[in-house]
């Protein structure tokens, strides 16, 4: 834990009270209080933000966000269970539904139109709530939780190999190396927390899939290699891309594969080449683009992947080059020192800037999950 009896930079106090303010008398946690379409909260974007407070001693927020997972995902007990139930011979459809990408703040189910089937932040949550218990010792919420790990792991043994939308709501028809890489970490931690063998043996196996399925010339690859032909991808505003053109390509999530989930080594040959080619295909000036066919927004500079590379520099010892992503972060903070999702000082394509602006508003800010990947890239520079 870091003191947070000394004065802390500002940017710090400002990223922790943001978070405090943002986070519903649930627990859980708002993607962005003023960005209409993100008042959700993800698993994904919420553990990282619990995990980000507990980095800096803010355990009892940690606490009520994982306790409000659990709830919510125990009141589901009756779909999921359904669900489970049905085996091997389930339908998508009824696995697809079991359990959303993202939740209402009192955990309801987005009811809109937005597709919702997305398995990575389940792998995310029980990475993330493993490292809370073995941060806090807090062994008693690791019984409380008993319920939502279980059905958890149930869900995901099922549901694991089924295409699913990736990290960034898109690409339904695929199955994403970076989702496998948080179910097979998430999985994997856990197991070995509560002693779970079979869990352990499910994670490896995810692993080993991913290690087969989701490498292109040596590096990992944004898509897992499915058999048959590339699908086609219809690519907003209107132009036909081969899928495999893009899902041979990377990904900044792959980074995710090294940290936090430790499933290859920071100097792993595959790692190496695969954050290659990120660099040269993804970063500017120590900011970082989703990958090379984003067009959100025009597909600016993400905060909070620029604070991922910062996150596998420290742990490749390249302790220059991880500040200056944590500079680069900084620099893009506004006045009050509020961190967007993205910013659009290099954009991949700048024609679909307007229409995203006219459609969904300006960029969200603040973003909690760039605050939050800020201050765990603090946290680790240093420890280091
Ligand atoms: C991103 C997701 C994120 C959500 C809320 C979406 O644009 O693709 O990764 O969870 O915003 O921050």
């Amino acid at each position: 834990m870091l003191n947070r009896g000394k004065a802390q930079e500002p940017l710090v106090d400002i990223s922790i009270d943001v978070i405090k303010r943002n986070q519903h008398p649930s627990g859980a946690y708002v993607a962005s209080p003023c960005f209409p379409n993100y008042a959700y909260c993800w698993l994904r974007d919420g553990t990282y933000t619990a995990n980000a407070m507990d980095r800096f001693g803010e355990h009892e927020s940690a606490r009520a966000y994982f306790l409000w997972v659990n709830r919510t995902i125990a009141a589901n007990r009756s779909r999921l269970e359904r669900a489970v139930r049905a085996g091997s011979s389930v339908q998508r459809s009824e696995l697809a539904n079991a359990l959303p990408a993202r939740w209402t703040l009192d955990g309801g189910r987005d009811e809109t139109d937005w597709p919702s089937f997305q398995l990575d932040g389940y792998g995310t949550w029980l990475w993330g709530l493993a490292e809370h218990v073995v941060r806090t010792g807090d062994a008693v919420l690791l019984e409380e939780l008993h319920e939502g790990i279980r059905l958890t792991l149930e869900y995901l043994r099922l549901a694991w190999r089924l295409p699913n939308y990736s990290c960034w709501e898109e690409h339904g028809d695929q199955v994403h190396t970076s989702t496998l890489a948080c179910l097979a970490g998430g999985i994997g931690r856990i197991a070995r927390l509560i002693g779970d063998p079979s869990a352990e043996a499910l994670a490896a196996e995810i692993r080993g899939y991913l290690l087969e399925c989701g490498i292109v010339d040596g590096r990992l690859s944004k898509f897992c290699r499915q058999q048959g032909p590339g699908p086609q991808i219809i690519a907003p505003g209107g132009g036909v891309r081969a899928g495999r053109d893009i899902g041979d390509s990377v990904d900044a999530s792959l980074l995710w594969v090294t940290v936090p989930f430790g499933l290859l080594g920071p100097f792993d040959p595959r790692m190496l080449r695969t954050v290659e080619e990120v660099e040269r295909t993804l970063v500017r000036d120590y900011g970082v683009h989703r990958y090379p066919a984003d067009t959100y927004y025009g597909g600016g500079l993400w905060l909070l992947l620029s604070a991922w590379l910062g996150w596998y520099y420290c742990e490749a010892g390249r302790l220059a080059e991880a500040r200056s992503c944590l500079a680069w972060v900084e620099a893009q903070a506004d006045a009050d020192g509020l961190m967007p999702e993205q910013v659009d000082t290099h954009l991949i394509d700048p024609g679909y800037r307007q229409p995203w602006i006219e459609r969904w508003g300006p960029v969200a800010k603040p973003l909690l999950w760039s605050h939050a990947m800020y201050l765990i890239l603090r946290s680790e520079l240093d420890r280091h």
